[in-house]
């Protein structure tokens, strides 16, 4: 157990084994909000289910220790390395997307961590917490909390740009979390940079459906507003 805590692969592994179930998580949440464009009683029956029942209470708890054990790890690691190569930074003459995105690791999860703080306010807060406090102004029903952020102009740029660096964390995010946790031979080593891209793209695209939709929609129906 002492190496999980005290060398640099063992913090790597931590960081591998929460960003996968946090990889998990996004997949559940995307394929939710799907269902959404298809049949908001669905989707409300879906968000009641997931409400402040214990068991919703629970994994939201596992999921909060899991997005903190991974930006905590991720401060951590990122200062090590800092310290290790001194002025010299990620050492990569490739130019790749990956790359890049290899090299802003920590900013991309920055950018991503203040876009929760954002998406926590306008729905979280306003549903689970509200009904956890037994505030009348609770929300049991997602749907039209979705469909009214996105007439708002402002908040639809917002969600685009945070999904777009949730896709370049993710595409290195998902090859290096394989490579951490062994599937890193020669044969495998561009098979998994490509599921990588496929997977963040997955996540991405799926998760802009709900902005893009729900926007075009209120552009036809002129009920859409810039704030
Ligand atoms: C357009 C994209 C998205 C929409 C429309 C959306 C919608 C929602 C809604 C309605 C809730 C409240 C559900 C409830 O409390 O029952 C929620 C919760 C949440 N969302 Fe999103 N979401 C989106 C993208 C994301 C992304 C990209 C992330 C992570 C990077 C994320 C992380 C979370 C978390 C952590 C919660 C709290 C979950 C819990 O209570 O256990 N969401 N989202």
């Amino acid at each position: 157990m002492y190496w999980l805590f005290n060398s640099s692969i063992g913090r790597k592994f931590i960081m591998s084994i929460t960003g996968t179930c946090l990889v998990l998580f996004l997949l559940f949440h995307m394929t939710m909000n799907l269902v959404l464009v298809f049949s908001t009683e669905a989707y409300d029956m879906i968000c009641e289910f997931l409400g402040a029942n214990w068991y919703a209470v629970v994994a939201t708890l596992a999921l909060a220790g899991g997005f903190a054990i991974h930006i905590l790890y991720g401060t951590w690691l990122t200062l090590q390395n800092k310290w290790a190569r001194g002025a010299e930074g990620y050492s990569s003459g490739n130019k790749t997307p990956t790359e890049w995105a290899a090299k802003n690791m920590y900013v991309l999860g920055l950018l991503i961590f203040l876009g929760l703080v954002v998406h926590l306010c306008n729905f979280w807060y306003k549903m689970q917490f509200a009904e956890l406090i037994h505030s009348p102004d609770a929300i049991a029903a997602g749907s039209g909390l979705v469909i009214e952020l996105f007439s708002k102009g402002i908040y639809v740029v917002i969600y685009l740009a945070w999904l777009w660096t949730l896709w370049f964390h993710l595409t290195h995010g998902v090859w290096s979390a394989f490579q951490t946790l062994g599937w890193n031979n020669k044969t495998w080593y561009k098979r998994v940079h490509f599921i990588a891209y496929i997977v963040a793209t997955i996540i991405a695209l799926g998760f802009a459906v709900c902005p893009i939709y729900f926007s075009a929609v209120h552009l036809c129906n002129g009920t859409m507003t810039l704030f």
